[in-house]
């Protein structure tokens, strides 16, 4: 199982994360993406925790509702891990070297490069291009993922009836789906932040012409939203997260604890904002996007829009794709912002 893989035939985008699992199939027709289905099923609590499964075979019984929706039976997948289950490093090596005894000369030295014993993790490495400081290096980039995170999902998809074909790195795959919609954003910023707002965990991603240059994670998200209206209203998890979605909530919902939340949103979007302009030399950024579950949330964005004072988008990927007759485009908008990971994975077919 390579971390970087590629030549390979048609995949479809496998995104595990806390709280669904989520699947798009991309096709290419005449140099155009086309959407060809994509289907998210929620997870129950407990699932998948802190971004490692906990219960690979509840998980698979997803995987395979999301196969049998999506009729992408026997298929071929690229899933992801979380960065932070990742370690990366790039390392200068000889240029001279085949990828054979690159790839020998990392094990040799990977002591060195990992916290982990070799037969425990699965290594890959990629090169980057040429030294900087010697035109006879390479920088190479190496990945190191620990063995457990990759075969539970692994075997999560095998229990679905699909074969891992790619395991990439989840933040690669937002970049990479964030590149499909850049172009299209207004005014050609320059710095861009993009915003995942999920269910445990908030994440900050600066691009600057369109690159991931800065990302940092927050422990927020929708998580705190749905607590929020189970203890106001007495309700269960699957309860709270049905009426907050579907806006069947009484009306002193809004001011009492949606618009608290959106507060609280805004604050750790400044929060994370002001961690990053600290760190470099800018202290604003053209554009923001917000993408993630709970970016669907009817006002947020028009907020954010007016307290930041910078123009904002909510995430649409698909945006300069044809999209599939049969696909509900209404339900499509709504889940797009949060089928960043998914649809990135997807691209891995035309790499
Ligand atoms: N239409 C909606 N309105 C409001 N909240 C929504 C809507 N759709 C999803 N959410 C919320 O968004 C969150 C899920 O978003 P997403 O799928 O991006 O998270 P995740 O990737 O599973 O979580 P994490 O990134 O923390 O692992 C949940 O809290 C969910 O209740
Ligand atoms: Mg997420």
């Amino acid at each position: 199982m390579r971390l970087f893989s590629s030549k390979s035939r048609h995949l479809i985008g496998l995104d595990i994360s806390s709280t669904s699992v989520k699947m798009v199939n991309i096709q290419r027709q005449q140099g155009l993406f086309h959407l060809k289905s994509y289907a998210v099923e929620a997870l129950p609590v407990g699932a998948v925790v802190d971004k490692i499964i906990v219960d690979t075979e509840i998980v698979g019984e997803s995987v395979a509702r999301v196969v049998k929706r999506g009729q992408v039976a026997g298929s071929q997948a690229a899933t992801s891990v979380a960065g932070s289950a990742v370690i990366t490093k790039i390392i200068d090596m000889d240029v001279a070297l085949t990828d054979v005894e690159r790839e020998a000369q990392i094990r040799l030295d990977a002591d060195q490069y990992i916290p982990y014993p070799l037969e425990e993790v699965n290594l890959d490495f990629e090169v980057l291009g040429s030294s900087i400081v010697d035109d006879k290096l390479v920088q190479v980039l190496l990945a190191a993922s620990r063995s457990e995170n990759v075969d539970q999902r692994v075997d999560a998809l095998a229990f679905g009836g699909l074969e891992t074909k790619i395991m990439d790195i989840e933040s690669h795959a937002i970049e990479r789906a964030f590149g499909l919609m850049v172009d299209s954003l207004p005014g050609i910023p320059e710095l861009v932040a993009l915003i995942d707002i999920g269910h445990n965990q908030t994440t900050l991603y600066i691009a600057k012409n369109g690159e991931f240059v800065y990302s940092r994670e927050q422990l927020f998200g929708g998580m705190q939203l749905t607590e929020a209206i189970q203890n106001r209203y007495g309700l269960s998890f699957e309860e709270a997260t049905i009426n907050k979605r579907e806006h069947t909530l009484p009306d002193d919902y809004y001011l009492e604890i949606l618009t608290p939340f959106m507060e609280n949103v805004i604050q750790q979007i400044n929060r994370s904002l002001q961690f990053y302009f600290s760190s470099s030399q800018y202290n604003n950024v053209d554009h923001v996007v917000l993408a993630g579950g709970s970016s669907s949330i009817p006002g947020l964005y028009g907020m954010v829009q007016q307290r930041l004072g910078v123009p904002v988008s909510v995430a649409n990927p698909f945006i300069n794709m044809t999209i599939d007759p049969f696909i509900d485009s209404e339900q499509l908008a709504v889940d797009a912002p949060s089928l960043m990971a998914a649809c990135g994975l997807s691209l891995r077919s035309f790499d």
